[in-house]
This record gives C-alpha cells, sequence and structure tokens, in this order.
C-alpha cells in the first residue's frame, strides 16, 4: 500500500516511525511515498513535496493520511483527496466533527473508504467498537474521559500538588496537547470527539454548537485540587450524552468521584470512554488517548483495515473475471 502523509508533526512523525520499525508483517506492507508539508518546511528529506498536486496526480498513491490538525487547509485537501478517489485517514476531530457527513458521501460516490478512528480516543479502537454495537444496539448514552491533555494535568495536580501551567507544560512537551492547548482546556477538543461520537451513535448529524454546557479546567487551583484531596475525591474533565427518545443532551464538566470509582483510576494520558446499549449494557475502553505512538497505533489500524477491504474488492474482482472468462468458454465450447 503506497501511502502519502499530509503534514509531519508530533503524530505523522509516529507514524513513519512504526512503519518503518517493520516490526510486523502487515507493516512491511505499507511504504510511506510522499509528505506534503508547507513549502517552508520542505528541506533535504527526498519524501517532502508541497507540492499536492503532484501527489493526488500520482496514481501509485491509494491512500492519503492527514494529520494537519485543524480546518484549513486540511478540509480542502481531504475533498480533494475524495475527489481524486484516494481512501483518507484522518486523526483530526476538529474537521471530522464538522465535516462526517460530507466526507462519508463524498468517499462513497468515489468508491473509496474515509476513516477517522484515531479523532477519537487515540489509540482505544472506539469508533471501530461502537459502529459494531450500532450493528444490534440503539446507543442511548456516551460518556466518558474524552482528553488526555486535562487528564494528564488532573492528574499530576492530584499526585504532585503541582500548579496548572507547570504541568501543563510538561504535557506539551510530552506531545499529548493539541498545538493552541485552549481547546483541551475548555472542553473544545471533547465536544468534538463527543460530536463524532454521537453522531454515529444517534444516527444524525451532530456539529460542535454554542448551545453545548461546556466548561473546561482552566480555573482549576492547586489550592482546589488539595481540597479535593483533604476530602478523598478525585476531580476528572468529564463529557456526557444521553439520548430520550428522539432528543438528546450533551455536557462537559469537571466532576468529582470517590477513590474507588471506575473513573478515578483512569490516570496519566489515559482515556475511558463507553456507552450504554439496548442489549449489550454498559460497554467500556480504557486506553491512551493522546500521545504520537498510540494514535499513530490507530491511524495505521485504520490503514490494515483498508487494506483488506482492498484485498477483498480484489478477491472478489478476481472471481467476477475468472466467472466471465468461464462463462466465455462455456459459449465457446
Ligand atoms: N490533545 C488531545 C488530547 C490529543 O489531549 O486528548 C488526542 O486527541
Amino acid at each position: 500500500m503506497q501511502i502519502a502523509l499530509l503534514g509531519y508533526g508530533t503524530i505523522g512523525h509516529g507514524v513513519v516511525k512504526i512503519i518503518e520499525s517493520q516490526a510486523t508483517k502487515q507493516l512491511r506492507r505499507l511504504h510511506v511515498s510522499q509528505i506534503w508539508v508547507r513549502p517552508e518546511k520542505v528541506d533535504q528529506n527526498p519524501l517532502f513535496t508541497a507540492d499536492y498536486q503532484e501527489i493526488l496526480a500520482n496514481d501509485k498513491i491509494d491512500t492519503i493520511i492527514e494529520v494537519l490538525g485543524g480546518l484549513d487547509p486540511a478540509y480542502a485537501m481531504i475533498n480533494d483527496a475524495l475527489e481524486h478517489h484516494k481512501n483518507v485517514v484522518t486523526a483530526n476531530k476538529a474537521v471530522v466533527a464538522r465535516h462526517l457527513t460530507e466526507f462519508t458521501t463524498l468517499a462513497r460516490q468515489n468508491h473509496v473508504k474515509f476513516y477517522f478512528e484515531s479523532s477519537v480516543g487515540g489509540g482505544i479502537p472506539w469508533i471501530i467498537n461502537l459502529e459494531r454495537a450500532l450493528r444490534i444496539d440503539q446507543i442511548d448514552s456516551i460518556h466518558g474521559i474524552f482528553n488526555g491533555t486535562s487528564n494528564f494535568i488532573l492528574d499530576e495536580m492530584m499526585e504532585t500538588g503541582a500548579p496548572f501551567d507547570v504541568v501543563l507544560a510538561e504535557a506539551q512537551r510530552r506531545g499529548y496537547a493539541e498545538a493552541d492547548p485552549s481547546a483541551d482546556l475548555d472542553g473544545d477538543d471533547i465536544e468534538n470527539k463527543l460530536c463524532i461520537s454521537a453522531s454515529l451513535a444517534y444516527d444524525t448529524e451532530i456539529k460542535p454548537n454554542d448551545n453545548l454546557l461546556k466548561f473546561g479546567i482552566r480555573n482549576i487551583t492547586a489550592a482546589d485540587v488539595s481540597f479535593f484531596k483533604k476530602h478523598h475525591w478525585v476531580v476528572k474533565l468529564i463529557g456526557r450524552s444521553f439520548r430520550r427518545d428522539n432528543r438528546y443532551n450533551f455536557v462537559i464538566e469537571p466532576t468529582l468521584y470517590a477513590p474507588g470509582e471506575i473513573e478515578a483510576g483512569v490516570h496519566q494520558n489515559y482515556n475511558y470512554v463507553g456507552l450504554r446499549g439496548t442489549t449489550i449494557g454498559k460497554l467500556s475502553f480504557n486506553g491512551q488517548g493522546a500521545g504520537e505512538l498510540p494514535t499513530a497505533h490507530a491511524l495505521i489500524q485504520d490503514l490494515l483495515d483498508l487494506e483488506l477491504h482492498m484485498e477483498h474488492l480484489n478477491r472478489n474482482f478476481q472471481q467476477e473475471l475468472e466467472l466471465d472468462n468461464n462463462s466465455k468458454l462455456l459459449d465457446y465450447v
């Protein structure tokens, strides 16, 4: 499978690192052929190009991985890729939350795939399991710790008593935080992830909007944390959504838990995401929700699923050819 990467930041590096490790036979079938970077970033790396048309015109490249983040130029580049019959895999929750229906429709029209597992829950196989649950169930709630940076900050503040700014700098150094960490601190990143999850779960288009009840962690001080600790509470930034009949709601807010509760045991940059379905009941997952390698892992899982899908298409095509040949032979005989 020949791949082009759009962007070469933390996650892009992670993708190349894992693929180049060639650690499994599946990884040995993946090849990064080109990397699109902004003109000022083009250097001696032979894979780098700032010419997107060159990538789009390259018939050998069947799949684009978009790891630019943000809306511009990611939105236009994803559209162009799908229109040029390239599969797209992305970790970009901001663009997926706003354009999911549009991208999936465009992908279908162009007979390619649009995958976005890594956009929610980092390394957790969340989207795939949500979709599996939906094959059988109606889902009436989604809940969890959807942001690794804020969880890391609150966890470190609880553990060490360090002030907010110091811990935020450490989260940025570790590559958990967004380029502009406001999205992590104010709940916007969770909003994107809840919109993606709920759009799938409730089979409707839900985009980020101003009606959402959203509180972040910016105002939580070392003194607050020490007060919580003294009273045996653990603070977590939680996102939840409930559906009742045709109505649904969302809330994002710091919430206190007793030490024995599942949420209280989610440490560092881990995420905890869950749903409640009609027959499966409560189902939840715990794993690294941010960072170079876990997010790159989820992106590459999407690539391997795509590869399976393409193999399947090829096999069907081969079978059709064989049938055709047979029928010609029969005609001839
Ligand atoms: N900044 C995000 C987080 C990255 O901390 O969860 C993964 O979406």
